[in-house]
């Protein structure tokens, strides 16, 4: 897919949006084999609406999400959720351009991945049972004890929001998923315009003086032209 995709412009949204995807874009996107991580600890940071932690849990993954809107009624959170989906839609149907339309072949399918995954969320979300795999936290600070989790999974955030996140921050959060987590996966590496942030060069420098190995691997999906990568961090820190 990477290939046959050329960058136009960038996306434009007006704050970071509460927001999420399905499992099976999360395993397309990360290269996620839920086989292989059942019964081990994995970490969705930051979740958004994504119903990866619902799902997965129920394919016998041990799976937590975290994300600072957490800690609300479920209501809340799909007030939200709609209010974010309709918000991003209406960009992408004004920048139609920078997406590959091969996964979802059209904006309504798009948006039906979105409500699902926001449907699928919001009725785990709203189980008692649940309650302990919904973290409210926010990076850089994760309220977990060091190697926590065997994964952790960051989609949509770091690098998507580098218009407004900086370098500090990045490396500030970077470090702190390295230090919760064995392995450290983040998708997208550029920003919402498809290019890497002007950073990018000098936060894989610091992260190697602090003794985080970062490989760039491809990725199995490709939306947003351009950001068919994932950021690969792992460290005996
Ligand atoms: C686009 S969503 C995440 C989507 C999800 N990871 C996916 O790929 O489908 C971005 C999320 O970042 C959350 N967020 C905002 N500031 C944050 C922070 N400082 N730390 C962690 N999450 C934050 C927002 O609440 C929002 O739900």
């Amino acid at each position: 897919m990477a290939e046959t995709c050329i960058k136009e412009s960038g996306l434009s949204l007006d704050r970071v949006v509460f927001y999420g995807r399905t499992l099976r874009e999360y395993q397309l996107i990360f290269n996620f084999d839920h086989e292989a991580y059942k019964g081990r600890k994995v970490l969705d940071c930051p979740a958004g609406s994504s119903s990866f932690t619902a799902e997965s849990v129920r394919l016998g993954v041990n799976a937590t999400a975290v994300d600072p809107m957490f800690g609300k009624p479920v209501a809340d959170l799909l007030e939200a959720g709609e209010a974010d989906i309709d918000h991003v839609m209406e960009s992408v149907m004004k920048s139609q351009d920078i997406f590959c339309w091969s996964f979802y072949p059209t904006p309504q399918a798009l948006r039906s991945y979105r409500k699902t995954a926001l449907s699928r969320f919001a009725h785990d979300y709203s189980k008692p049972e649940s309650a302990e795999r919904y973290v409210k936290a926010s990076l850089p600070n994760l309220p977990f004890e060091d190697k926590s989790f065997d994964m952790a999974l960051g989609g949509h955030f770091l690098f998507t929001y580098s218009d407004r996140l900086d370098y500090d921050f990045h490396l500030k959060a970077l470090l702190e998923l390295v230090r919760v987590s064995h392995e450290v996966r983040v998708y997208p590496v550029v920003g919402r315009d498809g290019r890497r942030p002007l950073f990018f060069e000098d936060l894989l420098s610091a992260l190697a003086k602090a003794g985080v190995k970062s490989e760039l691997l491809p990725s199995k999906f490709e939306f947003q032209k351009g950001g068919g990568e994932i950021l690969r961090l792992t460290s005996q820190l």
